[in-house]
């Protein structure tokens, strides 16, 4: 492949630093009397790139299992973060396939940072030109936690600083228009250690392009899909959520039973960005279309709302999910097993956005007596509640600690309903 072009003795440092990390050979062609001298590289795709995805809190496990099964290898889990390594073709497959991340990151590197001096040093030491070319724009933001550098705006001060520092030098001009491009850049300091990356989903991975519009309250998708993996979804087994609100469970439901990557209606920042073959792209999305599954797996997403049905099965539809989903107003605490094998699956008001502490207690007393008349159906439910087994009448098998945006929330799992 020839990845980079001169014209005879104009040298373009751009297209030459842009593929530092690439063995190159130098081939000279003419074309009409010109002669073109040509980069190939003969090391295309072998650059092991280092990642790190986020999640939500309590999600990293399912995250790590998503990222092995993509065959990359994974370097370090903390909490809401999973960083492994992968060639360049992994910016296009873990966007599209990746269904418990909020965001894939390439990293630039990491260094001590507890003065800021080591953390203008470290980040003008990063190789920015491999990816950022002279006229795209590179704004920073950023986290800290833990750290000696607490404050933010100072922190994205110094490293946009440094990181105008570093292209200067490679780019040799004084002034950068930033009129290209958006290159997000993102440092993240954990125990006075800087790490610095490029964003490369954009918009958050959570939002799959299938809910251009929820209604109050909604889950995040990713949060969904946890929450249906854990129920453990079976072809045989109705899954059911009866407070559906914007159909999130049951679409990530039939996505999830269907192999279908929740990331194939939407794009991502890195499909803009020069130095990630276009290929990449072409080649993922193939691929994750190619995985997709015919499945017997069905759902039932209801609501006692008839605003919340008609959004829910908007949604639905937009992902492509009708088959497998069938959206009907009901209200959940009158519900029948219709002699199947069942679960249900669901996120009632919490009493914070929805419903007042009255209603959601009454609610609550009132769902443990119905679910419990479902024979042998299993019942999975998100609550911020923290009395919530107290009010619903029973311990639940399983409880898990998960998050949804910043709501601390439990994950109620009963296992053994006998009527
Ligand atoms: C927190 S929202 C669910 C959000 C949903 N998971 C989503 O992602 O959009 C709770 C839903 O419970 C519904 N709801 C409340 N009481 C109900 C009842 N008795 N029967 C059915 N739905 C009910 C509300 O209309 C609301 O849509």
């Amino acid at each position: 492949m020839i990845c980079g072009v001169v014209f005879s003795d104009a040298a373009n440092r751009f297209s030459f630093c842009a593929f530092f990390q690439h063995l190159f050979v130098l081939i000279k062609i003419s074309i009409d009397g010109k002669v073109l001298l040509c980069y190939a590289d003969v090391m295309e795709n072998n650059e092991i790139i280092t990642y790190t995805a986020t999640c939500l809190f309590g999600l990293e496990k399912f995250l790590g299992e998503e990222i092995d099964s993509l065959g990359y290898k994974r370097i370090e889990t903390i909490d809401g973060r999973v960083t492994f390594e992968g060639d360049i073709g992994a910016v296009a497959r873990c966007n599209l396939h990746l269904r418990y991340a909020e965001r894939l990151f390439i990293n630039l590197g990491s260094f001590s940072a507890s003065t800021f001096d080591e953390l203008f040093e470290g980040t003008r030491a990063l190789p920015f030109e491999r990816w950022i070319g002279k006229d795209d724009a590179f704004p920073v933001g950023g986290h800290s936690v833990k750290s000696l550098l607490t404050s933010i705006p100072d922190c994205q001060k110094i490293v946009k600083k440094a990181a105008v520092e570093r292209m200067k030098e490679t780019y040799r001009t004084d002034w950068f228009n930033e009129t290209g491009v958006k290159y997000q850049i993102e440092f993240f300091i954990l125990r006075d250690r800087a790490t610095v990356m490029i964003d490369t989903s954009g918009v958050a991975l959570h939002k799959r392009g299938y809910r251009p519009a929820a209604l109050a309250a909604p889950l995040r998708e990713t949060l969904a899909a946890a929450m249906v993996k854990l129920s453990r979804p079976r072809e045989d087994v109705l899954l059911w959520d009866p407070m559906c609100g914007s159909g999130t469970i049951p679409c990530e439901a039939a996505l999830m039973m269907t192999n279908t990557a929740p990331g194939l209606s939407r794009s991502f920042a890195a499909q803009e960005f020069e130095s990630v073959p276009k290929e990449i792209w072409k080649n993922a999305r193939e691929e994750a279309l190619s995985l997709i599954k015919k499945s017997d797996f069905r759902a039932n997403c209801s609501d006692i709302d008839p605003h919340a049905v008609e959004t829910a099965q908007a949604n639905i539809s937009r992902a492509g999910m009708d088959k497998y989903v069938k959206c009907f107003c009901a209200d959940a605490l009158k519900i029948e097993t219709g002699g199947v094998r069942g679960t249900v699956v669901c996120n009632p008001p919490y009493g914070i956005r929805l419903f007042d502490r009255e209603q959601t207690e009454r609610l609550y007393r009132e769902m443990g007596k119905h679910f419990a008349t479902l024979d042998r159906w299993q019942i999975y439910i998100l609550t911020a509640c923290e009395d919530f087994e107290r009010l619903y009448g029973a311990r639940a098998d399983k409880k898990r600690r998960l998050y949804n945006g910043m709501i601390k929330c439990g994950f109620y799992q009963f296992f053994k309903n006998k009527k």
